[in-house]
């Protein structure tokens, strides 16, 4: 593993061998066991949308392996006057040991692990947000004991999060079920080989989906860059809300995750966002533990 660009880039091996990596760093973590894993190591973290969460947990990450991170505004760096990410990449190359990087155009992720030379991550784009999905993954397996066989429902919009669950969700053996309108399902591409593995449904009917879920999860119904496609959204996805009547048709003991930032009541309601108040914030305190295993994987 050179890049960490996509989930569809690993294997089920490689996924598996982040989480086991994430349990154990947790696990040291709350013992108080350090390791200076990165010592000396620097990570360029360049941002071209806004962020907490993954700038907070890579950043004090870094610190905790013994390394360093910057902090990259796209704002402030060339690329924001027209400097061409594949000379800016192969600049940083020369400066840094690794580039985390959230951005718009998957293409842009795409190139700068083409033209640098140090580990690429993908902090969020358009299309995906791996490093969101492998912490989700960590905390549903840390909540149920094992993965495969597990019924995981998506509602809402067939956003980056809903790319990178079908694709994390189906490498790691669980079922998948995605609850949206048919004008905003997730990629062909993710949904045609999702599909073939006969683990994969998507429907707009709610229940449906939602039917004997072990998972359900949800995110905002515009992200970051479809402001200007807010009023539009709020019509076509006000019946995309996790509720209690949806709820109920789901496994007794069903988790609720959602990636954060929320926007209660819209995608979910604040009953249920504060009755799995333990889960969505084990899930975003995984952010650091995950995102200390694919450094360690990739830096080290
Ligand atoms: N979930 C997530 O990526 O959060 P941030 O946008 O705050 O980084
Ligand atoms: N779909 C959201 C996820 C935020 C973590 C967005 O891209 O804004």
């Amino acid at each position: 593993m050179k890049h960490l660009l996509k989930l569809s880039d690993l294997s089920t091996e490689e996924i598996f061998g982040i989480l086991n990596l994430a349990d154990q760093l947790k696990y040291e973590r709350k013992n108080n066991i350090r390791h200076h894993l990165l010592e000396g190591k620097k990570l360029g973290m360049i941002f071209q949308k806004s962020s907490t969460r993954t700038r907070v947990s890579f950043e004090v990450g870094m610190y905790e392996l013994g390394g360093h991170a910057l902090f990259l505004s796209g704002r402030d760096l060339q690329i924001g006057r027209g400097e061409p990410i594949k000379d800016t990449v192969r600049v940083l190359s020369r400066y840094l040991d690794g580039i985390m990087i959230r951005t718009f155009a998957q293409q842009d992720v795409e190139d700068l692990a083409a033209y640098g030379s140090i580990p690429i991550i993908n902090g969020l784009t358009d299309y995906c947000h791996p490093c969101q999905v492998l912490a989700d993954l960590m905390t549903i397996r840390e909540y149920k004991g094992s993965l495969k066989g597990l019924k995981l429902c998506f509602v809402g919009d067939g956003n980056n999060m809903a790319n990178s669950l079908i694709v994390g969700g189906l490498k790691t053996g669980m079922e998948v079920s995605v609850a949206c309108p048919d004008d905003y399902r997730p990629d062909p591409d993710i949904l045609a080989r999702g599909f073939a593995t006969g683990r994969l449904t998507v429907t707009s009917d709610l229940k449906a989906a939602a039917k004997d879920a072990d998972v359900l999860y949800t995110d905002v119904w515009a992200s970051m860059g479809q402001e200007g496609e807010k009023a539009e959204r709020e019509k076509v996805f006000r019946s995309y809300c996790i509720d209690g009547d949806l709820l109920s048709v789901a496994k007794p003991d069903a988790m609720v995750l959602h990636c954060l930032p929320a926007h209660r009541g819209e995608e979910i309601t604040d009953e249920v966002f504060e009755a799995h108040a333990n889960d969505i914030f084990d899930e975003a305190e995984n952010r650091l533990h995950a995102q200390k295993a694919v450094l360690v994987k990739l830096l080290k």
